[in-house]
């Protein structure tokens, strides 16, 4: 008889094949198996006819406080008899001498003829070769032994005494194959599944949480009916900031908190017009002397913002859903929840009618998407758009709101002089601190660690 057996059941087999009739601990230590396993596979084993239960009983014998000093000091009997030895002597001189023992050594002397009274004493009439139960006293002496290792018939001397001896039932269960299951073959079980087989695990490839987090929140987009628009990190300062109305002596535009290309200078920024028309407003508005050359200076790209700018100033569309995403830099100190270089997603919405309400909507529908409930809005300010907003996001690991995109509707200052007529709606921020919130993760850096464990352990859906 062959059939598929669990991991559990094989070893209870071949165990009890051995050595049929084992005790669970027995089994346990053969088996090397848990306690619950070995009751799990027995109660398996027994349904299925291969094995049953006996309840076995074994006893014990161990000597109680009189068994001890008869042990250490003979039996009481065996004691009188001794002082009989060199001849008869005076009850109370025995009394004296046995104390609370001489009655029963008496009586047993007595009855097993031993002895004879002649007035006041008593006198030895003979001396046994062997005392009943004296070998059974010295087989026990001051361990515990069982049942099988006692004289049952010298055992009866000592029983009927009080505290002589102590018994102690062992209940055991013994577990033995039935006819059935000596005859069943555990090696050939194949051909069928066992599901809770352990199998190694194995780590295969998978994209970065980081680029699943991307690929996500480009889904989010598209699904909600938006267009990429894409465009280069390294970019002049007139798109990363002129044509955003920020002035050239914005602290934003310093060394130290944008990376300048050393030494390059874009030749062709714009078109004379965008030029003209974007320095003028410059100076219109912020009352300074804009450099061109400043202008030209080449950077990495701060924000998205840029690519937005730069389509609607070449496409001056009437209406209009894209979005850009992509790496940006800063030239920051990198800590918990900054890094110099991080991944920003930018929304856009152009329309006729389009209003900061419009936009609040959008995000809250982002957010839903990506899982994100629990967000609100602050006033903030950017010198490209009028209103401006912020949204906070709670961060659960961090115990923290955090700020999670920038937004607003573009000001005049940056329409206008682009040739842009309709209202512009626009967004953006770090990806990273969204996949912060998705990955429950308080340090952004987590994300360049190459950390394996952690890459390993992180689930694909959240
Ligand atoms: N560019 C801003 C940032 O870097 C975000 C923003 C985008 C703000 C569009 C307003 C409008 O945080």
């Amino acid at each position: 008889m062959s059939k598929v057996f669990h991991e559990i059941e094989k070893k209870i087999i071949q165990s009890l094949k051995e050595n049929n009739k084992q005790t669970l601990e027995k089994l346990g230590e053969s088996t090397k198996l848990s306690p619950d396993q070995i009751r799990r596979g027995i109660e398996w084993l027994r349904l299925k006819d291969l094995a049953v239960v006996n309840q076995s009983q074994k006893r014990t014998f161990r000597l109680g406080k009189n068994g001890i000093e008869s042990f250490q000091n003979g039996l009481p009997e065996k004691r009188l008899l001794k002082l009989l030895s060199n001849g008869p002597k005076k009850i109370s001189e025995l009394q004296q001498e046995l104390g609370s023992l001489f009655g029963p050594a008496m009586g047993l002397s007595k009855k097993n003829d031993w002895i004879e009274t002649l007035s006041d004493k008593i006198s030895l009439k003979t001396l046994p070769a062997v005392f009943p139960g004296e070998k059974t006293l010295n087989h026990i002496g001051m361990e515990e032994k069982p049942e099988d290792t006692i004289d049952e018939k010298d055992c009866l001397a000592l029983s009927k005494r009080p505290d002589f001896l102590i018994e102690n039932i062992i209940k055991n269960k013994e577990i033995s194959l039935t006819d059935i299951g000596k005859s069943t073959k555990v090696s050939e079980s194949t051909g069928a599944i066992d599901v809770e087989a352990k199998v190694p695990e194995l780590f295969v490839a998978r994209t970065h949480p980081l680029k699943d987090t991307i690929d996500e929140i480009r889904e989010i987009f598209v699904t909600l009916g938006f267009s990429e628009i894409i465009g280069n990190m390294s970019q002049s300062s007139f798109w990363n900031f002129d044509a955003l109305f920020t002035p050239q002596d914005h602290p934003a535009r310093e060394l130290q908190d944008t990376f300048f290309l050393d030494s390059i200078s874009a030749k062709k920024i714009g078109t004379p017009e965008q030029i003209r028309k974007v320095s003028s407003s410059h100076k219109k508005n912020w009352h300074y002397h804009w450099d061109i050359n400043e202008a030209r200076k080449m950077v990495l790209r701060t924000h998205t913002t840029c690519v937005t700018i730069k389509h609607l100033a070449e496409q001056k569309p009437d209406e209009a859903r894209v979005f850009s995403l992509g790496r940006v830099f800063r030239n920051e100190k990198v800590s918990y929840k900054h890094l110099v270089e991080f991944n920003q997603i930018e929304g856009v919405v152009v329309g006729k009618n389009a209003t900061l309400r419009d936009l609040m909507g959008i995000q809250r529908e982002f957010y839903k998407r990506i899982g994100i409930t629990k967000i609100k809005f602050w006033p903030t300010f950017f010198p490209y758009t009028e209103p401006s907003l912020q949204t906070m996001v709670y961060n659960e690991k961090l115990d923290k709101w955090v700020e999670l995109f920038g937004m607003g509707i573009f000001r005049p200052e940056v329409t206008k002089p682009l040739g842009i007529k309709k209202p512009v709606l626009a967004w953006g921020g770090g990806i990273e601190r969204i996949a912060m919130l998705k990955y429950n993760l308080n340090d952004v850096r987590e994300f360049y660690n190459n950390n394996l464990g952690w890459l390993r352990s992180v689930t694909k859906c959240q």
